[in-house]
């Protein structure tokens, strides 16, 4: 318990902000890759220090990535990857919070020209087609009751009440941060965007996917 607020505490004492000219500083591609990697070995998949950018302009909302790069709160609730810090705990591994590092914290003009950067990484149109996700909201339910019963999405990922499994990003705010046609897209084929990504692939109908994509967009309130 005791190390687990030490961590908690850690985590709260963020980085000071760097200034920068504009653009990306070039420390984040030490950690992200920015173009599309030509390395698919296993071995990058364990020594890569956090998760590829390389589409980021068809992944995230612009808003939620000014706010996040000021005020970066884990994502992955285990860090990255979550298998280099999972440790015993009594009941259930839990992460090993010494070895979950607070992310680089930017000030709001240096947040604002990343965001900007960041934007312009698109994916091809065959990764993320825009219209993936056709808008029907209405599968919300039904997505919700796939994502935490039929389809197992909850053992590896959090859901709305921030219950679930700790080897994936958490989702309860995926509606703020995840365009609605990259939900749909990664759901339906995970490892197109990273071949060794531990997400399996679930063949699903589109169907599903579309309500699956439904309820995530319901989540964190979509900007
Ligand atoms: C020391 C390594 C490191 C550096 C340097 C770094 N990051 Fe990260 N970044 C990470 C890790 C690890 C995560 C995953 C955090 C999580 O999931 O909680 C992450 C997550 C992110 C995310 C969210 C990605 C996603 O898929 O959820 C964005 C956006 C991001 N970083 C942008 C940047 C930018 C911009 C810079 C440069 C200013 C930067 N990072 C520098 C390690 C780094
Ligand atoms: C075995 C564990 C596992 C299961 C089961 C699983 N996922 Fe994932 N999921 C992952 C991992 C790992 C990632 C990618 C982590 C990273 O960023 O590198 C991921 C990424 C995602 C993303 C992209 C989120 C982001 O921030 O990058 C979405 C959306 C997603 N999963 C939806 C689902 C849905 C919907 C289901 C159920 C149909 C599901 N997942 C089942 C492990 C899992």
């Amino acid at each position: 318990m005791k190390r687990l607020s030490l961590a908690v505490a850690g985590l709260v004492v963020l980085f000071a902000g760097k200034a920068f000219a504009g653009g990306l500083d070039p420390s984040c591609s030490s950690c992200h890759a920015l173009t599309k990697p030509t390395d698919t070995s296993l071995d990058r998949l364990w020594t890569r220090k956090g998760p590829d950018l390389w589409y980021a302009g068809s992944k995230f909302n612009a808003d939620w990535l000014t706010a996040w790069l000021q005020n970066p709160k884990p994502i992955r609730p285990a860090g990255y990857p979550y298998f280099k810090t999972i440790m015993t705990g009594p009941d259930h591994d839990l992460p090993d919070p010494s070895k979950i590092t607070p992310h680089p914290k930017l000030d709001k003009a240096a947040a604002e020209a990343a965001t900007a950067e960041l934007m312009k990484l698109k994916a091809p149109a065959d990764l993320v087609t825009a219209g993936a996700f056709k808008g029907e909201k209405s599968g919300a339910r039904m997505g919700g009751l796939s994502f935490k019963k039929l389809r197992g999405c909850i053992a590896c990922h959090q859901g709305e009440d921030g219950k679930g499994g700790l080897s994936g990003p958490e989702l309860t705010d995926a509606g703020a941060r995840l365009q609605p046609d990259f939900i749909a897209a990664y759901t339906a084929d995970p490892q197109k965007f990273d071949p060794h990504i531990w997400m399996p692939t679930l063949s699903l109908k589109d169907k599903d996917i579309q309500r699956l994509t439904a309820y995530l967009v319901s989540l964190g309130g979509h900007p």
